[in-house]
């Protein structure tokens, strides 16, 4: 298989892992920069809403965000449908992607198939987010990719600062709760906030596709093999920098894994996200095209604790002394799912075959929302879908997105 593909496959949902980091890769966005470089490029011309949906005939806005921490993140804005016209207040969605994809992720099949245009259709004002790192969201007040510092983040400041400030946005803008959809790590981020008190009183409902919270029984060998060979806190040993997916030094350390006894990397794509049952050999090939994305090394590594440690908690920085100095204690705090608000309308669609998100971890997230009313959960079990298939499956329309607007419908 072609070492593309291979490296493709790796951005399916989450967690391929390496060793190899490129501090200095800045793609065109560098600047050179004497002192403190202030000043910041515009976004690329040609954007999602250019390249993916306007073409389509829907309107599209190019939107930015500031977080608190400096990074400039582009977010798109569909704020209605095809045809227009309807209700004039539309109630917000806001739609975030996974680790090592972009927003672009969600566009891949034909307008009739992709979850952000039959939102759109059914009423919604559609909001995409674009995660720091990726793409699109490259920018910094003050930093630069090419700089250490711009990559020192993990998952967890996407709970404090990327999420909070596109909601931030998004409710300022339309003055209305925002329902949110996620997938894979758009899951985690969300949980790990609501767990805190954060977003919710700017939230309306929450759908949660392919949930990722614990790891544990993550059934792929490729990535258990990967998020052992992260176990060993490599942020200490190679510093801080992009995890870029489609260098040669990641390709090299995916190859090595694929070595391993019991790694059978032929069928890549069951290896990594569960043997997906729907998709579309043309889109997976448009995906190839536009992913993977580029990530932080700490947030993949920070990924490898959750598989290792079975808790749902902030980043390990290994020795007691050092959590201390960031935490005040000497184990990384614990997110308590237990705390997200009873009251809090949650959807949670899991596949059968989903290797990332096994189904005996979704049942142990499950377990936390033991005390929440009843009439505010709705699980779906989905037998057939795998990992892939909740954003790309062709069937996915009928077997999933119509239950999301359904329940988003419900919470109005
Ligand atoms: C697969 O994608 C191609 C190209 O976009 C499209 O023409 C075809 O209808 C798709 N097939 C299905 C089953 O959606
Ligand atoms: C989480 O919160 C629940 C309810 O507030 C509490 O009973 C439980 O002990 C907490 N768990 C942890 C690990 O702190």
């Amino acid at each position: 298989m072609a070492v593309s593909v291979l490296l493709g496959l790796a951005a399916w949902g989450f967690c391929v892992i390496v060793l190899a980091v490129q501090p200095q890769r800045a793609y065109g966005l560098s600047r050179g920069s004497f002192g403190l470089s202030k000043e910041v490029v515009a976004p690329p011309e040609n954007g999602i809403c250019a390249s993916s949906v306007t073409v389509h005939g829907y309107k599209c806005q190019e939107l930015e965000v500031t977080t608190e921490d400096g990074y400039i993140l582009s977010l798109q804005r569909i704020p209605e449908g095809r045809v227009g016209g309807g209700e004039d207040k539309r109630p917000p969605v806001l739609v975030q992607h996974g680790v090592l994809v972009d927003g672009m992720t969600w566009f891949l099949n034909a307008p009739e198939q992709n979850l952000p245009m039959i939102l759109a259709d059914n009423g919604f004002d559609v909001w995409i987010a674009n995660t720091r790192g990726t793409r699109f969201s490259r920018r910094h007040t003050s930093l630069d990719p090419s700089q250490p510092a711009f990559w020192d983040w993990s998952w967890d400041e996407l709970v404090s600062f990327d999420l909070p400030a596109i909601f931030d946005f998004v409710y300022g803008q339309t003055g209305q709760k925002i329902d949110y959809v996620g997938h894979s790590l758009g899951t985690l981020i969300a949980l790990a906030s609501f767990s805190e008190g954060k977003l919710v009183n700017q939230l309306q409902s929450a759908a949660l596709l392919s949930p990722i919270a614990y790891l544990s029984h993550m059934n792929t060998a490729l990535g258990v093999v990967a998020a052992k060979a992260f176990v060993g806190e490599i942020t200490t040993l190679f510093g801080l920098a992009e995890f870029y997916p489609k260098g040669e030094p990641v390709e090299n350390f995916l190859k090595s894994l694929c070595a391993n006894p019991g790694v059978d990397c032929y069928d890549l794509l069951s290896a990594i996200t569960g043997k997906n049952c729907c998709l579309n050999s043309s889109t997976v090939d448009l995906f190839l095209k536009n992913e993977p994305q580029s990530t932080s090394t700490k947030n993949l590594v920070h990924l490898a604790q959750t598989v290792r440690d079975g808790v749902v908690a902030k980043y390990n920085y290994g020795r007691s002394y050092y959590n201390v100095m960031h935490y005040g204690e000497a184990r990384p705090p614990v997110y308590n799912l237990s705390n997200i608000p009873h009251d809090l309308p949650l959807f949670v669609s899991y596949g059968g075959q989903d290797a990332l998100s096994d189904v005996r971890d979704v049942t142990h997230l499950l377990d936390n929302f033991k005390f929440h009313d009843v009439d505010k959960l709705s699980p779906q079990f989905i037998k057939d879908y795998a990992h892939a298939d909740f954003i790309m499956g062709v069937n996915a329309k009928d077997v999933v997105y119509n239950q999301v607007v359904a329940f988003f419908k419900h919470q109005q």
